[in-house]
């Protein structure tokens, strides 16, 4: 345990997996997740994302002999300006109930903000968000949840879901027309082959996003250990023009990812719409994004905004960088937010 901050013997090391064991234990053990569960995310996050490189997974705080702290990464490429760069996701920011309150929250914080170029958190707790935001992390203003409910309670709800009807039923006015399109209901673990031509040929119309190459989508979807995907394949004459992901249990659907042109407003109603359809039997819908044209969609088809805005937020130490926070194409299979 560490002592007092003046004599204090706790140090921050990088580490890669020779601390997995006792990381795996303390995040276990602050969350209540199953230790075999966390196991088998860690193994699969780290000795199978292909954006693995030579530095280190995260820092943990070492006290007397034992881990008291932890900050992982989660290594991404970035396509910035269509420019690639290494970066990560910061997340689970994770101390000891003892360790607490003596500065090594914001030293975590520190750390990770210096190790890449950009550095990235999604779905973060409101303490850590004050600590981020206090050491020059700047939040998005383009994020928001959207949401679509299939199961009103209340009066006052029943009036939303009336109004929610009311604007797919007007929508076919506001529709692009999609004849020349098809699309097809399947499972994330066999993912369509032409995913690295589709990705060539819509990453230019992103200005800042993940690389989302096939062997990004066949790592974060096809081989993830304890979630099992859907996907919406939008084709056009047979060639595949877009490509969304999404999860389904009885309380919710949630559509965490889109992989196409970021103004294919086409591609886009066909998905939600298709996801709205599918999904009838999920109580609520949710999606979460950024990105303009997607949250048109989602409008047009009787979705409706959270109040509160997800907090997602961007470190830079790139020279002249002086746009951090907009322009960004999330959703919620970006981090980790969508692993468990
Ligand atoms: C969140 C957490 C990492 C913070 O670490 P910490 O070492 O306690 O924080 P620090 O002592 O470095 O304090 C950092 C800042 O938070 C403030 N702070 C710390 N504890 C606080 C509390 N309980 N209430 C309000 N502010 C607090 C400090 O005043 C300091 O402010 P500053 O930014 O102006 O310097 C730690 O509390 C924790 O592990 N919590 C449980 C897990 C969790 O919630 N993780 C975050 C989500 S990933």
């Amino acid at each position: 345990m560490p002592s007092r901050r003046h004599d204090d013997p706790a140090r921050f090391v990088g580490y890669r997996n020779h601390l997995a064991e006792p990381v795996i234990a303390l995040l276990a053990d602050n969350t209540k997740n199953q230790y075999s569960q966390r196991k088998a995310i860690w193994n699969w996050l780290y000795q199978h994302n292909p954006f693995i490189g030579d530095k280190e997974l995260g820092f943990a705080l070492v006290g007397q002999n034992r881990v008291v702290g932890y900050n992982g990464f989660i290594p991404i490429h970035l396509l910035r300006d269509g420019e690639l760069i290494c970066s990560a996701w910061s997340f689970d920011t994770i101390l000891l109930p003892e360790a607490r309150g003596r500065g090594y929250g914001g030293k975590f914080v520190d750390l990770v903000k210096s190790s890449y170029p950009i550095v990235l958190g999604y779905g973060i707790g409101d303490l850590q968000a004050k600590i981020m935001l206090n050491r020059g992390y700047r939040a998005s203003a383009e994020i928001e949840r959207f949401f679509y409910s299939n199961s009103p309670r209340t009066v006052r709800e029943w009036g939303k879901c009336g109004l929610q009807l009311s604007k797919r039923l007007t929508r076919s006015h506001q529709r692009v027309e999609v004849s020349n399109l098809s699309i097809d209901i399947g499972s994330a673990r066999h993912l369509p082959s032409e995913i690295d031509r589709l990705w060539d040929s819509v990453k230019s119309s992103h200005k800042n996003i993940v690389v989302r190459d096939s062997a990004y989508m066949q790592w974060r979807y096809a081989m993830h250990p304890v979630k099992d995907y859907s996907t919406l394949v939008v084709r056009e004459n047979n060639v595949l023009r877009a490509l969304a992901i999404f999860e389904q249990t009885k309380k919710c659907a949630n559509l965490v990812d889109y992989l196409g042109g970021a103004n294919d407003r086409e591609a886009m109603q066909l998905i939600v719409e298709t996801f709205i359809m599918t999904s009838s039997s999920s109580h609520l819908l949710a999606c979460t994004c950024t990105n303009a044209c997607l949250k048109s969609a989602l409008g047009i088809n009787g979705f409706r905004r959270y109040r509160d805005r997800p907090k997602f937020y961007v470190y830079s130490n790139l020279d002249n960088d002086q746009d951090w926070t907009s322009s960004w194409f999330v959703m919620d299979g970006d981090s980790d937010v969508n692993y468990y």
